[in-house]
């Protein structure tokens, strides 16, 4: 057998609506990518949302829209991918880490708040693997000390927190359509929501050389647009976004069962809707386990074996993070995608516990 990690989904109304924009001769700037940012934010409760070419230009554009500039500083977690902290570091603020939390993986609201400085604009909660950070602790310390909140939503397309769905919570909250994202645009992509029209207005010009109309630019601005083909990719896929949800919990659940006691697996928070992006186990042995299992043709990933502050390109110095330290050895995702069968699952979990026997 041989298992991939993840898996892109793509059908005959996907290769239609790529056709159609091939025929149309519009490339940027049209329909699709109008009506898939009114469909993503009424699927996420936002009032708006703006299309553009990553996850890592939504929040380096989220960051240009708040102000973020140098000596300004903005809380972070380091137990997620580079391009939540780097857009703030290329704009020449600071990023400052906060520890996670051992069982859901996110940004610890207690150990905020002693982070906090005056120099302090911004907070980004990620909603790491598909789980929702604890929003309510956030959004309180943020309104109390005038900060903004832009939630990485890059691995949660669908989650919630208290029924509430990630994208509708912060200032701002950027998304990821990267390929094995929970929903994709066959290439890269991304999008940033918020109910703020100004924001919206200003990531909307940033993202187009600083334009309104054609040819008067009012502010300094990049290109960094989504185009209409991803566009087009993405209404289609945003269809089948919430039964893939579905999908995806189910798995985790079968794995859940058959690997309960065998290996840590991971918790849903009673105020979260898990969407498993990725679904991770904690293991002594973490790379003893993922070199026999690719041997057994089931590939595996590591998200992430280096926590950001150290990576080197961060020059952080030497910072107290235990919860995230101890957990950087010991994780493995397995794979995880919605076209994963109970057949294939029963594999991996057979496969797991013959190891750990
Ligand atoms: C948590 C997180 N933030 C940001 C990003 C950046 O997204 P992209 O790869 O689309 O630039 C990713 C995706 O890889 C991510 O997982």
């Amino acid at each position: 057998m041989h298992l991939k990690f993840s898996e892109m989904y793509v059908d005959s109304n996907i290769k239609k609506a790529v056709e159609q924009v091939l025929e149309s001769g519009r490339y940027i700037k049209g329909d699709n990518l109008r009506q898939f940012e009114r469909e993503f934010a009424d699927f996420c409760d936002a009032k708006y949302a703006v299309g553009v070419s990553s996850g890592t230009s939504a929040i380096l554009l989220s960051l240009m829209a708040l102000g973020i500039k140098k000596g300004d500083e903005v809380i972070l977690p380091s137990h997620t991918f580079i391009a939540t902290a780097s857009p703030v570091k290329f704009l020449g603020a600071t990023p400052v880490y906060v520890d996670i939390d051992p069982v859901t993986y996110t940004i610890d609201p207690e150990k905020i708040e002693s982070k906090i400085t005056e120099n302090t604009k911004a907070i980004i909660p990620v909603h790491l693997y598909g789980h929702p950070a604890n929003m309510d602790p956030i959004t309180e310390l943020a309104e109390k000390n005038a900060i903004m909140v832009i939630e990485d939503s890059c691995q949660a397309h669908a989650a919630e927190y208290r029924g509430k769905k990630t994208g509708s919570m912060g200032d701002m909250a950027v998304f990821s359509f990267f390929p094995s994202k929970n929903m994709t645009v066959a290439g890269d992509g991304g999008i940033i929501t918020t109910t703020n029209k100004e924001l919206a207005e200003k990531v909307s010009m940033l993202r187009d050389h600083g334009r309104k109309g054609k040819y008067i630019h009012e502010m300094l601005g990049l290109n960094l647009r989504l185009s209409e083909i991803p566009a087009a990719i993405g209404r289609e896929q945003l269809k089948h976004l919430n039964d893939w949800t579905v999908r995806r919990r189910n798995a985790a659940e079968k794995y859940n069962k058959l690997l309960e006691g065998v290996v840590e697996t991971p918790t849903e928070a009673e105020w979260a809707k898990h969407v498993y992006h990725l679904y991770v186990i904690q293991i002594e042995d973490r790379d003893g386990l993922g070199r026999y299992l690719n041997e057994q043709g089931i590939s595996t990933g590591i998200h992430y074996p280096v926590p950001v502050h150290r990576q080197p390109c961060m020059e952080a110095g030497e910072i107290c993070l235990p919860v995230t330290d101890a957990c950087v050895d010991r994780i493995l995702s397995l794979p995880m995608h919605p076209q994963l069968t109970d057949e294939q699952i029963g594999y991996v979990a057979e496969k797991i516990q013959e190891w750990v026997k």
